[in-house]
């Protein structure tokens, strides 16, 4: 911040001292008014602005009003870096500028969302359009950008040339003096980029189509066009490029060229402008045969025939014309020399005198020209329309609006667009007292604060006097336009005077006194404005007024073939039989829409001021300029500010916008809006002297204090706005969290509800299948039925499923799981079956020397099974082919059995002596036809297979075997006892051999066998502790065996 510190200033007010790194050059004098040591003194005043002026430093500010003095030369404080110096910094933190202005108002635009308005007023050649520039250059330059709004930024700066060249003309006072008043909103979207824009043009001086006063010029078009158009445009436009002294509408001010002027280049600069805004060849071309047109109207000529017939003489001019404006020839022709008048219903023709035909001419020009500017606004508009309204409401933009109107002015002749130049000046001049002087002190007594007035002149006396109702200028121009009979510009003088003689402001030739009336011409009349004294000649007022142009001629015109020209005639207008309103009530009825408009907007004023007459730099008018402090009011506007306050609010708006600054106000302060606004300021550390609380507002001494508070909440938004977001996503995420949370809620009721309802379907099932299965085993015994159904398929399936889990492993293994009842039969058969199936599987697998074993075990088995004590352990022993090999057999003994007898199977034994029982060792071999007994060498006894009669065993452990042979054969010797340690298998294989297997007794006690025919002996067998054979005496064998546990 470049103001900080303060220091007691001289009236006991508080002084700004700048900081010293400001320059020398910008502390000449005081850069605000507010400084000045004696606020009531005028040459303190003039003498500050003439020392700055010299200076180059053209702007100073009283408060927040900027006062502008005009360089007249180029400064070098526009370009972009000082405009990026003034980027978003407070008014009063840096030297006073046009662009610190502009920025003011577009922060107060972004932070409170208010649409503003830049008043720049002044008197002609004072600088408005000048500034009003500089403001357009600021925003285009510094605002942020959309991605469309560059087109925009261009079209809204090239819109200046473009109005400039159809309605600004040199003039006495301003070489580019705008002869047309403009409103231009700029509007933008709520981030502050420019998305559009609106102009509003007021009364163009149309008359300086045709009459331009001695020293000025036309409206610049023309000259550019003539000096800038290429030949081919000016050839097809039927002009020549050569003086512009050839066209009589361009020399009335006998100034056609200007050194300051360059309209070569001025033509460049338009012809871009229209291509940037986005004229197409053919709008440009019509509006060009429009310019030509005017210029080729100014050179027709009239002439009287003998009859006193009008006529015109320049047929090469009417030639151009009808071609320009796409009218017939003839008929543009006749309209020109004749009026249609129409009596009793009836359309008559009359000719009009030489006069009325020149008039009617510079009518007709006036009229197209001002349709043509008319329409070249319209154009502007559609062009800089925000289009993108269908997104974007204009709800969310706001605007900014500024002025650049006509300076007032006073020439030597003043004519019936003066009068309005200058009412409209004293319109803003109203409105300036209204919200600076008037309305400021007003409310300073409203609201109680206490006040001691500063008197001022209030010019509402005049602009009563111009636009009252029934008694106003405007009110008897129009009455008199209205009136039937001979009215003229001399009648409405006399109403005038008439009406108005009394007035302090109004005076007319006839009734000044003598001083006065020697300043004055017959035709005049004076009204003393706020800014001065001004003559009106009243001639030509009626007909401007009424914007006489022949209905004839209108008729033609609107039946233009050209396309521009028909858009700015419509004939729906011409065909309205309604009187259309006035010049001057139009004028006045716009200027109060104006003002309303205005009013509307918060406004920052610049006061321009033209430091000489002469357009010259550097030169200071000490007499011009004090009359322009006067009249402008810059002293009381200056007194009323010292002694005022900078800045308002209601307490409302006030509290509103900086209840955050306070924790007792943030964020709702429920009390007294007044009592808020006190604790708020008390937290805010103001000073007394800084602010007064008045009835329903707050008044702000200095702009310091406010702008010092707008930093605080500048540096509090960003807490704000951390509170803000932190809500708002704690409230984004919390409702997430709902949105989620019922949608899990929703998504577990209803699995939850899927879930139970299986689960009561399988609990239904499971019930259902308890119930059958009760009732099944009920009825478990019964024929199958529909009721016991469930039961016996479940017990099949469990029985089924029980038995495939414990399937016998093996043939051996008898267990098999015991059947319910019902499938008794079936288990059976399955049994079987599985039984049947484990032998198959066992069978297919022996080999054929295992067969035999089995076979012989078998048989074994068969006959031994539970009859003998040690058969049991015989059956884990394996039956051998043969217990003697064949080197153990004699040889003789083979030789002898011989080749057909060949020994299967040879195991040694004992043989007992029938007689006597003596215990001899023997071979017993068994052959494919006998079984013989073998000493040695030596066959002891054969006994043929077919020959043996039985084979005995005890049925104890023993080895004992009797072989019975028939007593009558006397081939052998009587029954043959035997013992041997493999008695089972031995036996068992005799009896297979010998096919004898039933032929084996199994005897308990004793076993008795033929030692010859007729003779018997008989063999004991007992149980004992050991193994003993023996005689007994009774000549009996005893056996006894030990038993097998
Ligand atoms: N800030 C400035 N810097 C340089 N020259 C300036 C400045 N302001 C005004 N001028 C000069 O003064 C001339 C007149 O200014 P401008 O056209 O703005 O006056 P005006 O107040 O609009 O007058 P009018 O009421 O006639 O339109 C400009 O053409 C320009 O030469
Ligand atoms: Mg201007």
């Amino acid at each position: 911040m470049r103001y900080r510190r303060r220091e007691a200033g001289v009236d006991g007010g508080v002084r700004l001292v700048m900081e010293s790194a400001l320059s020398a050059r910008d502390r000449v004098g005081v850069q605000d008014f507010l400084l000045l040591e004696n606020p009531n003194s005028e040459a303190a005043f003039i003498e500050n602005l003439r020392r700055r002026y010299r200076e180059g430093l053209i702007y100073t500010y009283i408060g927040s009003v900027l006062v502008s003095v005009n360089p007249y030369r180029e400064l070098e404080i526009y370009s972009k870096q000082n405009m990026e110096r003034h980027r978003g910094v407070n008014f009063y933190e840096i030297s006073p500028h046009i662009f610190a202005l502009a920025d003011n108002s577009y922060r107060a635009l972004r932070t409170e969302r208010r649409d503003q308005c830049i008043l720049i007023s002044g008197e002609s050649g004072a600088g408005k359009t000048e500034s009003s520039k500089k403001i357009l250059q600021y925003y285009t330059h510094i605002c942020p950008t959309r991605n469309n709004t560059q087109t925009i930024r261009e079209r809204l700066l090239q819109s200046n040339p473009v109005l400039e060249a159809f309605g600004n003309a040199k003039t006495l006072r301003n070489d580019n003096s705008s002869r047309f008043g403009k409103y231009m909103d700029i509007q933008f979207d709520y981030k502050g980029a420019p998305i559009g824009g609106h102009i509003l043009n007021y009364l163009l001086e149309k008359s300086r189509v045709a009459h331009q006063n001695h020293g000025e010029r036309n409206f610049h078009i023309f000259y550019q066009l003539l000096e800038g158009g290429d030949d081919p445009l000016l050839k097809r436009l039927g002009l020549e490029k050569t003086n512009p002294q050839h066209y009589h509408y361009l020399v009335k001010g006998n100034c056609p060229r200007v050194s300051s002027i360059s309209d070569k280049n001025g033509w460049k600069v338009v012809s871009n402008a229209f291509t940037i805004i986005g004229f197409n060849e053919e709008e440009i071309q019509g509006l060009m045969e429009i310019v030509a047109s005017v210029l080729h109207l100014g050179n027709t000529q009239f002439g009287e025939d003998e009859e006193g017939e009008t006529h015109i003489t320049t047929e090469p001019q009417l030639r151009y014309l009808s071609q320009l404006l796409g009218v017939d020839g003839s008929v543009l022709k006749e309209a020109l020399t004749h009026k249609k008048i129409v009596a009793k219903g009836e359309e008559m023709i009359s000719p009009l005198s030489l006069e009325q035909a020149l008039s009617a001419r510079d009518s007709l020009a006036k009229a197209i020209y001002g349709g043509a500017f008319a329409w070249l606004v319209q154009k502007l508009n559609q062009s800089l329309a925000f289009k993108d309204e269908v997104h974007y409401s204009s709800k969310c933009s706001s605007v900014i609006g500024l002025l650049d109107i006509y300076g007032f002015e006073v020439f030597q002749h003043n004519s019936f667009e003066q009068f309005c130049i200058n009412y409209c000046n004293e319109k803003l001049q109203q409105l300036f007292i209204e919200l600076t002087l008037k309305g400021e002190q007003e409310e300073y007594e409203a609201q109680g604060i206490v006040w001691e007035r500063v008197e001022y002149f209030n010019n509402k006396i005049i602009c009563d006097l111009v636009e009252e109702k029934h008694k106003g200028i405007i009110a008897i121009l129009d009455e008199e336009c209205l009136r039937p009979g001979d009215a003229s510009d001399i009648t409405f003088l006399e109403k005038l005077e008439d009406t108005l003689g009394n007035h302090a402001h109004f005076v007319t030739h006839k009734m000044a006194n003598g001083k006065v009336r020697k300043a004055m011409g017959r035709e005049e009349f004076r009204l003393a404005h706020y800014a001065g004294e001004v003559n009106y000649n009243v001639n030509g007022f009626l007909d401007t007024n009424n914007d006489l142009l022949y209905r004839h001629l209108k008729e033609v015109i609107c039946q233009s073939r050209n396309h521009t020209v028909s858009q700015c005639f419509h004939s729906e207008k011409l065909m309205d039989q309604r009187r259309p309103e006035t010049a001057a009530t139009q004028f006045k009825l716009s200027l109060a829409k104006l003002m309303e408009i205005l009013m509307s907007k918060e406004p920052s004023y610049v006061r321009c001021i033209k430091p000489n007459d002469a357009k010259q730099p550097g030169r200071f008018d000490e007499v011009l300029v004090r009359h322009q402090v006067k009249y402008l009011g810059l002293m009381e506007n200056l007194r009323v500010r010292r002694a005022g306050f900078a800045y308002r609010r209601n307490y409302e708006a006030f509290l509103e916008r900086y209840k955050s600054l306070c924790p007792d106000t943030w964020p709702n302060w429920h009390g007294k809006q007044s009592e808020g606004v006190a604790i708020l300021v008390k937290h805010l550390n103001y000073k007394p002297e800084e602010y007064k609380l008045g009835r329903s507002k707050i008044f702000i001494r200095f702009p310091r204090t406010l702008f010092v508070t707008e930093d605080a909440l500048e540096a509090q938004k960003q807490t704000i706005a951390v509170t803000v977001q932190k809500s708002w996503r704690g409230y984004r995420e919390r409702a997430k969290y709902h949105r989620i949370r019922s949608a899990v809620i929703a998504i577990q009721s209803w699995w939850r509800g899927v879930k139970g309802r299986r689960k009561a379907k399988h609990r239904r099932q499971a019930a259902d299948t308890i119930r059958k299965f009760i009732k099944g085993f009920i009825l478990r015994n019964e024929p199958r039925c529909p009721d016991n159904e469930y039961f016996l398929d479940h017990v099949r399936y469990s029985f089924l499923m029980k038995v495939r889990r414990n399937l016998p492993k093996s043939v051996l293994d008898k267990s098999w799981p015991r059947p319910p009842p019902s499938l008794t039969d079936a288990s059976e058969l399955i049994h079987r079956l599985c039984i049947r199936n484990l032998v198959n599987d066992y069978c297919r697998k022996i080999h054929s020397e295992w067969k035999k074993q089995l076979e012989q075990k078998v048989v074994a088995s068969a006959i031994f099974r539970g009859q003998k004590e040690c058969y049991p352990r015989s059956v884990p022993k394996l039956f051998v082919t043969t217990r003697l090999e064949t080197e153990e057999i004699n040889l003789k003994v083979l030789q002898t059995l011989g080749n057909d007898n060949k020994v299967k199977y040879g195991v040694a034994v004992i043989k007992y002596d029938r007689h006597g029982f003596r215990a001899r060792p023997r071979q017993l071999l068994l052959t494919t036809s006998a079984a013989v007994l073998v000493q040695e060498a030596k066959v002891k006894q054969r006994i043929d297979y077919s020959t043996l009669l039985g084979i005995s065993v005890s049925s104890l452990s023993d080895g004992f075997f009797v072989l019975h042979v028939p007593t009558a054969d006397s081939k052998q010797k009587g029954d043959l006892v035997l013992q041997c340690d493999h008695v089972i298998e031995a036996v068992t294989k005799l009896a297979i051999m010998a096919d004898k297997i039933h032929n084996v007794n199994i005897s308990q006690d004793s076993i008795r066998f033929a030692i010859a025919r007729g003779k018997e002996g008989v063999i004991h067998f007992t149980c004992g502790q050991e193994l003993s054979v023996m005689k007994t005496k009774n000549g009996h064998l005893s056996v006894t065996t030990p038993q097998i546990s």
